[in-house]
C-alpha cells in the first residue's frame, strides 16, 4: 500500500502531533529502537501512523518506510522489501536491482521519486529471492546519511509460521542496525503481537516493548464537532457528540459517519442520526457476508463470545453450543472453531478461556442478530 503523501488535505483528520512527538523523542533518546502498538479495529492506528507519525519523522530528518502486511499477506516479504526500497534514492534502487541480477532500465535516472519502482520491484522479486533482496536493500540503507523509520502495520502477519524464515532474516538485519533503523510494529491482534515478542521461540522475542495505542477521546470529538458546527446550520453541543461517540463504542470511523449523517439530515436531529448510524454500522451487509462464509461451529462460538457467556469450553458453554447448532458438540469442535477464528483474526485470546471478538461492530451485529432470533 502506498503512503498517503497528502496528509494535511483532509480537514476531518484530527492531528496528534504530541503523540507522534512522544514516539520520536523516545527513539531520539535511544532508550528503545522498536515499539509495538496495538488497538482494536477501526480505532485510528493506520491513520495516525500514516498521517501523523511518518510525516513528523520525515520532518525530523528520517527516511520513512511503511507497509501494511495484512493487505499483502500472501507475500509479506516482498511487500516489506518494496517498502524499504521506496525509501531509497533511484541510485540505491538501481544498486539493489543489479545486485539481484535484474534489469534496471525501468528506473529513470535522476528521478526524484523512483516512479513505479514499487511495482517494478514487486514484479521482479519473487519470494524465493526475498532474503537476498532484504540484505541488499539494507546495505543500501546503510549508505544513507539519514536514519530510517520503518512502520510495519498489521505486523502480526510476520508471526504466521510460513513467514518464519523471512521474519528471522528481518530480525537479524534489523538487530545490527538498531542505531539507524527504528521500527514501529502495529496491529489489532494483541494476542498475536504478544506472542511475537514474548515467546522465546519467536524471531522477535524481547525485541520491542508492546503497549496499547492511545485511543481517540473527547478532544477528537470536540475537534470534529467544532468543525462540523462551522458548516452546519443546526449546531450540536459537545455533550451530544460525546454521547454519540460513546454509543458508537468510541469508534472514530463510526463517529464520522454519524457526523456525516447529521450534516445531511440536520432537521431530523442528532438522535435520529445516531440511530441511523447504529443501524447501518452494526448491521452491515459486509457482516452478513462474513457470517454466511463461516461454518456453523464458528458461528456458534462467535455467538457465545459476543454474548459474553462464560467459557466456551465449560459444560454450560458446550451445552449452549449444542443448543445453537442443533447437534451434540464436544470440546474439540469448540477448540477447532476457536483456532480458526484466531487464525482469521476474528477473535483474540485475552487469557486462558477468555476470548474477544476483534471487531466490536461485528460483535454488536452478532448480539443484535442473536436477540432477534431468540
Ligand atoms: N485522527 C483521526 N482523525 C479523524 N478521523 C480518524 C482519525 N483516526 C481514525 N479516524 C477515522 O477512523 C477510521 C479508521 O481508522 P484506521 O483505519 O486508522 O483504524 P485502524 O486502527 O488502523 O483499523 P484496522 O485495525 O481495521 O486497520 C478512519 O478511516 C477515519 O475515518
Ligand atoms: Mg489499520
Amino acid at each position: 500500500m502506498k503512503l498517503h503523501e497528502t496528509s494535511g488535505d483532509d480537514p476531518w483528520h484530527f492531528a496528534r502531533p504530541e503523540l507522534a512527538g512522544t514516539y520520536l523523542d523516545a527513539f531520539d533518546l535511544k532508550l528503545s529502537s522498536a515499539r509495538g502498538l496495538f488497538a482494536r479495529r477501526r480505532m485510528g492506528k493506520t491513520e495516525f501512523l500514516q498521517q501523523d507519525l511518518l510525516p513528523a519523522a520525515r520532518a525530523r530528518g528520517y527516511l520513512i518506510a511503511y507497509t501494511n502486511l495484512w493487505e499483502s499477506r500472501a507475500e509479506p516479504d516482498v511487500a516489506l522489501v518494496s517498502a524499504l526500497t521506496d525509501a531509497l534514492s533511484p541510485q540505491g534502487v538501481r544498486a539493489v536491482l543489479s545486485a539481484l541480477g535484474k534489469p534496471v532500465r525501468k528506473v529513470k535516472a535522476g528521478a526524484k521519486i523512483p516512479g513505479g519502482v514499487e511495482g517494478t520491484l514487486e514484479a521482479e522479486l519473487g519470494t524465493d529471492q526475498s532474503g537476498l533482496a532484504l540484505r541488499e536493500v539494507l546495505k543500501q540503507i546503510d549508505k544513507q546519511k539519514k536514519p530510517l523509520l520503518l512502520v510495519i502495520d498489521e505486523a502480526q502477519v510476520l508471526a504466521h509460521a510460513e513467514n518464519s524464515d523471512f521474519a528471522h532474516a528481518l530480525r537479524a538485519g534489523l538487530d545490527v542496525r538498531k542505531d539507524r533503523i527504528k521500527v514501529i510494529f502495529a496491529g489489532s491482534s494483541e494476542t498475536t503481537l504478544r506472542a511475537m515478542f514474548a515467546r522465546a521461540s519467536e524471531p522477535f522475542y524481547n525485541w520491542a516493548a508492546l503497549e496499547p495505542f492511545p485511543l481517540l477521546g473527547v478532544e477528537f470529538v470536540d475537534y470534529t464537532i467544532k468543525l462540523m458546527n462551522s458548516m452546519a446550520r443546526n449546531r450540536l453541543k459537545l455533550q451530544q457528540g460525546v454521547h454519540a461517540f460513546s454509543e458508537l463504542h468510541s469508534t472514530p470511523e463510526f463517529f464520522k459517519r454519524f457526523v456525516e449523517r447529521y450534516m445531511l439530515y440536520q432537521l431530523q436531529g442528532a438522535e435520529a442520526a445516531l440511530s441511523h448510524t447504529k443501524a447501518t454500522v452494526f448491521s452491515d451487509e459486509q457482516f452478513n457476508k462474513q457470517w454466511s462464509a463461516m461454518n456453523p461451529a464458528d458461528q456458534g462460538v462467535l455467538t457465545l463470545i459476543a454474548l459474553g457467556d462464560s467459557g466456551v469450553h465449560s459444560a454450560a458453554g458446550l451445552s449452549r453450543l449444542t443448543e445453537l447448532l442443533g447437534r451434540p458438540v464436544n470440546k474439540s469442535t469448540a477448540s477447532h472453531a476457536l483456532r480458526r477464528l484466531q487464525q482469521d483474526n476474528a477473535v483474540t485470546r485475552l487469557a486462558i478461556g477468555d476470548y474477544r471478538i476483534e471487531d466490536e461492530a461485528f460483535a454488536e451485529w452478532i448480539r443484535r442478530k442473536a436477540a432477534a432470533e431468540w
